[in-house]
């Protein structure tokens, strides 16, 4: 690891940077006022809540709740990790950046990255000089200007052809570079040569361009293993990454979906067919991470299997991999190949225009897990019923709170009569009261978001008013509580005690919801409000008690029902 960058130099960075400007690089901002706007980056959204303060350098959804600096915007909204964000930005302001010295002086991280652009250089240059590896490619149908997009190349069949060409070229390289980059390897008994020998080659390069690693390819049947990748490595994490996505992004301004595919050759041969929206995993299947990355680059992903049973297993799995990314406006859908093929085969055998038309027919994964959980099953009788919900509900409840998974839950319902209990905590309750809906009646609506705008609205309440509508354990009640005991807290103290809570982006909308009021008739409706809120909660709480006595007619209960009526409130 190279050594660690002093916190100093991250600030004065901050201080240098224009969240604007790094926000702007990215998504389209609107100037409001002195903030700017755009629709939020990390949910779906049809008028926008995203504001970019140049005051504070800060950025907040008031959607989603997203918020940060231009340093968490990086890493949200690319996936930098904090290393690289810290790089980008000292880029763009034009500064080293400075390493704290630890007491072992770290291999510098970009000494990997030449080495494996030498690597890269080597093999493309290797390709041009075997004749064999150019009609292996022509064979199979690709054009030297894919090939060259793609930059794919030659590893010749040698044992030490690769680390000689780098020691000329590369000379203050070490063996140790070259292994730690993974391009050697090192035998059992100790023997060090090249990792890639006899294969076709295909640089794998991360989001930013640059090339990480390498995939390599038997010409043709020999024996071994038909591909080989790069082992791990300080920059290769094989779990994390795609083929293909720098390639895709490059030659589309923008992508509306990503086709997953399983291999290399499907990835360069559809690209090769005007398809180049293709990657794959490597050797994998696809991973949460990997969905994650990919949803960030396109809101749909298509996924393409084999027709057969291993390819509807390796669906499945992808599916509950990629159910905790359908946030809403994301789209996963299936694609089933006929048996025996792959895109590469299909590609070449239908064309472009016949493998679009696959993609265009692809099944909504929600649609194909639905049917092929309910498929054998008699959704009249009872017990497949409660079967289905039983399978359904693990994955239903992966998915993000949102449409999506209240449309999941619809479906369930619809299917099985079963009502699932809606997601998440919930505020505590008294055995007695009813439990609280997800979203919040009107009038609470209303009450809550005056409260949270303006806290000194419950301090001027009568006192009676006051002390009754601050006990109990609803929202409002709450933060009128709260503010009582805390008189100086603001809006955004307020909101943060509900931080991560299922109301918590609610509670962020009604504070900045405009009330359209002056001020004397905001404090008149509240004082209303509130007075009706305590008679709307009173009867709901008689009822109740109503209920409770009806149900278990015992002395106790018969006592706090007549305490009610009698306006002798039990003292919660
Ligand atoms: P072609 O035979 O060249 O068309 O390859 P393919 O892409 O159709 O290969 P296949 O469907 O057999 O494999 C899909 C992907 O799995 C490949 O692109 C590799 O990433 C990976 N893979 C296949 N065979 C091996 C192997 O022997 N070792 C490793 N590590 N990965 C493999
Ligand atoms: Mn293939």
């Amino acid at each position: 690891m190279a050594g660690r960058i002093p916190q100093s130099f991250i600030n004065d960075l901050l201080a240098r940077v224009d969240i604007v400007e790094v926000v702007g690089s990215r998504i389209t901002l609107k100037k409001a006022g002195k903030d700017h706007q755009a629709l939020c980056p990390f949910h779906n959204e049809k008028t926008p809540s995203f504001t970019v303060s140049q005051d504070k350098q800060f950025y907040h959804c008031f959607g989603c709740g997203a918020n940060g600096t231009p340093l968490t915007f990086l890493m949200e909204h690319d996936g930098m990790d904090f290393v690289e964000a810290v790089e980008w930005l000292a880029k763009l302001v034009g500064v080293e950046v400075p390493r704290e010295r630890g007491s072992r002086p770290a291999p510098d991280r970009t000494d990997l990255y030449d080495v494996l652009e030498a690597t890269d250089r080597f093999f493309r240059g290797a390709l041009k000089n075997s004749a064999a590896a150019v009609s292996y490619l022509k064979d199979r149908g690709l054009t030297g200007l894919v090939a060259r997009d793609f930059g794919i190349g030659y590893a010749p069949d040698e044992w030490h052809a690769l680390q000689q060409a780098l020691s000329e070229t590369m000379p203050r390289a070490g063996e140790k570079d070259l292994l730690e980059a993974g391009v050697l390897t090192r035998s059992d008994a100790g023997r060090v040569y090249d990792r890639f020998r006899g294969r076709i080659t295909f640089p794998i390069r991360d989001t930013r361009g640059r090339i990480i690693g390498f995939g390599g390819r038997v010409l043709g049947k020999e024996q071994g293993p038909k591909y080989l990748n790069s082992p791990e490595t300080p920059v290769f994490h094989k779990g994390r990454e795609v083929y293909g996505l720098f390639e895709a992004r490059k030659a589309n301004r923008s992508l509306e979906r990503l086709v997953l595919v399983e291999g290399y050759m499907d990835v360069v041969a559809l690209a090769q067919a005007g398809i180049t929206n293709a990657v794959a995993t490597l050797g994998t299947s696809p991973t949460a991470d990997h969905f994650q990355k990919l949803y960030r680059y396109a809101p749909e992903v298509i996924c393409c299997f084999d027709g057969d049973a291993a390819g509807r297993q390796a669906a499945w799995r992808a599916l509950e991999q990629g159910l905790s990314e359908l946030r809403d406006g994301r789209q996963l859908k299936f694609m089933f190949l006929p048996e025996g093929e792959d895109p590469d085969s299909i590609v070449r055998k239908e064309g472009e225009q016949g493998f679009l038309g696959r993609l265009a027919a692809a099944q909504p994964a929600i649609e194909y897990m639905f049917s092929r959980l309910s498929a054998d099953l008699d959704l009249n009788s009872l017990d497949d019923q409660a079967r289905l919900a039983t399978l359904l509900l693990p994955q239903i409840e992966k998915v993000p709170e949102g449409i999506l998974k209240q449309l999941m839950h619809n479906r369930l319902h619809t299917l099985t009569g079963f009502q699932p209990q809606s997601g998440g905590r919930r505020p505590a309750s008294s055995a007695s009261r009813p439990s609280k809906p997800t979203r919040l009646p009107p009038l609470t609506r209303r009450l809550v978001a005056s409260t949270l705008q303006r806290p000194q609205l419950v301090l001027d309440l009568a006192e009676d008013v006051r002390d009754a509508l601050g006990a109990g354990s609803g929202v409002l009640e709450d933060l009128v509580g709260y503010i009582v005991a805390n008189p100086e807290c603001d809006t955004a103290e307020l909101v943060g005690r509900w931080m991560g809570h299922e109301l918590e982006s609610q509670l962020r909308q009604l504070a900045q919801r405009a009330s359209g009021l002056s001020d004397d008739a905001q404090r008149a409706e509240f004082q209303d409000g509130a007075v009706r809120y305590l008679a709307q909660r009173e009867t709901a709480d008689r009822r109740a008690l109503l209920a409770d006595l009806k149900e278990q007619p015992t002395a106790d209960n018969l006592r706090k029902y007549w305490d009610r009526r009698q306006g002798r409130g039990s003292g919660e």
